[in-house]
C-alpha cells in the first residue's frame, strides 16, 4: 500500500516541492497549511507520518505533537526547524518525534529519514499488536464430538475471510471463539475491533460505528473516526448483534454489501476493509420471524455458522475444563477427586464455562489451597440455584461455617448424613463444629 503522509508546512512553496518530489518517491502526501486543517486531516485519514513545520499561523507545532500522539501514540514525526531552533528541536524530540530536519530541507536527506522512520514505526506497530495480543486468552477445545466439529469449523473460519456468526447459550465461548479465529487468522496482525451491540442503543452504536463530522448532532464539537474506520484491514467483531435495532441494520447492510459508508453528517463515502465476525445468544432466525431481525443482513452474516454446544451437551469435556481452568488460575490441586467431579456433572450449568469458571473461583477461595472436595462446592448443591458470585464479603471461616449450616439443615441434623454431603468424614465435622463454637464462646 502506498504510505501516506501528512505534510504540516505553511509555506505553499515548500509544500510544492515536497509534494512533488515524495509523489515522485512512490508516496502519497496530503497537505496542511495550518495546525486547523492539520487537526482536521488527523480526524478524517489514517497517516503512516507526519512532516510538521514548527512555525504555524495559528501556534506552535511543538505543542502540536501531543494532539498527534493523543490520536496515534505510535504515529511518526519528523520535525523541520529553522537552522538556529535546535532548543526547539530537542524539545521536539523529547516531546516523542522521531526526527528533525533544519530548513532549508534537503528533500533527499527527508526521504532517507522517511524510509527509515517508516520501517521502524512498521516493525513498531507489529510489535504493540503482538503485545495487545499477548499473552493470548488459552481455548480449551476439549474432546466431545460436539467440539470437534467445532474445532474443524474454527479451523476452516480462520484460513478464510468470509463473515461468520458465532452462536450459542451465554458463557459457552463466543467472545473467545471469535478472539480465537482473529488471532489464527491472516488478520492477526491488525486490531480486532469489538463491539457490543447490546450495550449501545440506536444513535450511540451507529456514531461509534460509523464516526462523524463536526456539528452532526449537538454534541459533536470535533470530527470523530468510527469503529469501521479502526478495524481496517482487521477484524469487526459485532458482539451481540441480536440486539441491533432495525434502522441501524438496515444501515449496516448497505456497509456490507457496497463495502462504504457515510460518518454521521458527511456526505464523503468512506471504505474499510474488515473482515465481520458477530455473535449471538438468540436464534436469529426466529429474531427474523419476529421482524426483529433482517433476514437479507442475516444472509451476509452467516456465511459460515458455528454453534458451541452448552456445557451440558458437552459433559464430557468437563473433567478437561476443569482441569484447565484451575490450572490457568495457578491452583495447586488438580485434578478433582470422583465425588467432587460427580457433584460438578449433576449440575445443569445455565451459565455454562463462565458459571463453571466463577463455581471453581469460589470453591478455591473456600478451600484455601487445599485440595477441592464436594464441601467446597455447597453453591451448587441445590439444583436451580444460580452460584453466587466468586468473592464476597465473608471470611473464608464464614464461609464454611455457612456452608456446614446449610448442609446440616438439608439433612434435618443428621451429621452422618450432612458429612456425606460435605464430602467429609464425620469426625471432621465434629472436629469443624468443635472449632467453631470454640469460635463462638471465645
Ligand atoms: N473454550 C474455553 N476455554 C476456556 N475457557 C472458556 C472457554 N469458553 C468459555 N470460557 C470461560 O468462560 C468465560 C466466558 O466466555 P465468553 O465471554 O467467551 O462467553 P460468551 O459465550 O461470549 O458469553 P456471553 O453470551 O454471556 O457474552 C471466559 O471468560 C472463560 O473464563
Ligand atoms: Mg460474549
Amino acid at each position: 500500500m502506498t504510505p501516506t503522509i501528512l505534510l504540516i508546512e505553511d509555506e505553499a512553496s515548500a509544500r510544492f516541492g515536497f509534494v512533488r518530489y515524495f509523489t515522485q518517491e512512490g508516496y502519497r502526501v496530503q497537505e496542511a497549511e495550518d495546525l486547523a486543517a492539520a487537526r482536521k486531516a488527523l480526524a478524517l485519514d489514517r497517516f503512516d507520518a507526519v512532516v510538521l513545520d514548527i512555525n504555524l499561523p495559528d501556534g506552535s507545532g511543538i505543542n502540536f505533537i501531543d494532539i498527534i500522539k493523543a490520536s496515534d501514540p505510535l504515529l511518526p514525526i519528523i520535525v523541520i526547524t529553522g537552522s538556529g531552533d535546535i532548543p526547539l528541536a530537542v524539545q521536539a524530540i523529547q516531546k516523542g518525534a522521531e526526527n528533525f530536519l533544519t530548513k532549508p530541507v534537503d528533500t533527499a536527506a527527508l526521504a532517507a529519514f522517511l524510509t527509515k522512520t517508516l520501517e521502524t514505526s512498521r516493525l513498531r506497530r507489529h510489535l504493540a499488536a503482538r503485545q495487545r495480543l499477548a499473552p493470548p486468552d488459552p481455548f480449551c477445545w476439549g474432546s466431545s464430538t460436539a467440539m470437534s466439529a467445532v474445532r474443524q469449523l474454527a479451523a476452516a473460519a480462520a484460513s478464510s475471510d468470509c463473515p461468520v456468526l458465532i452462536s450459542g447459550e451465554t458463557g459457552t465461548g463466543k467472545g473467545m471463539l471469535a478472539r480465537w479465529i482473529h488471532r489464527q487468522s491472516q488478520r492477526s496482525k491488525e486490531e480486532l475491533v469489538e463491539v457490543n451491540c447490546s450495550a449501545l442503543r440506536g444513535e450511540l452504536l451507529a456514531r461509534e460505528l460509523f464516526g462523524n463530522i463536526r456539528g452532526a448532532y449537538t454534541s459533536a464539537d470535533q470530527d470523530r473516526k468510527g469503529l469501521l474506520d479502526i478495524a481496517h484491514q482487521g477484524t469487526l467483531f459485532l458482539d451481540e448483534i441480536g440486539d441491533m435495532e432495525l434502522a441501524l441494520q438496515a444501515q449496516f447492510l448497505k456497509v456490507l454489501e457496497e463495502k462504504t459508508y457515510r460518518r454521521l453528517g458527511d456526505v464523503k463515502l468512506q471504505t474499510s476493509n474488515f473482515r465481520l465476525l458477530c455473535a449471538t445468544n438468540y436464534q436469529i432466525s426466529q429474531l427474523v420471524h419476529a421482524g426483529r431481525f433482517r433476514q437479507d443482513l442475516l444472509y451476509r452474516i452467516n456465511l459460515m455458522e458455528i454453534r458451541l454446544p452448552s456445557l451440558v451437551d458437552r459433559l464430557v469435556d468437563l473433567p478437561e475444563l476443569v482441569s484447565f481452568l484451575l490450572q490457568k488460575q495457578g491452583y495447586p490441586h488438580g485434578p478433582l477427586d470422583q465425588q467432587a467431579l460427580q457433584l460438578l456433572q449433576e449440575y445443569h450449568w445455565s451459565g455454562n464455562i463462565r458459571e463453571l469458571n466463577n463455581v471453581l473461583e469460589r470453591a478455591m477461595i473456600v478451600a484455601q489451597g487445599r485440595e477441592l472436595q464436594p464441601m467446597h462446592f455447597s453453591c451448587i448443591r441445590q439444583q436451580g440455584s444460580p452460584a453466587p458470585p466468586p468473592c464476597s464479603s465473608a471470611t473464608l471461616e464464614q464461609l464454611e461455617q455457612q456452608q456446614i449450616r446449610i448442609a446440616l439443615d438439608q439433612e434435618q441434623g443428621d451429621v452422618t448424613r450432612a458429612a456425606k454431603r460435605l464430602g467429609i468424614s464425620r469426625a471432621t465435622l465434629y472436629r469443624r463444629l468443635a472449632a467453631q463454637s470454640k469460635q463462638t464462646d471465645s
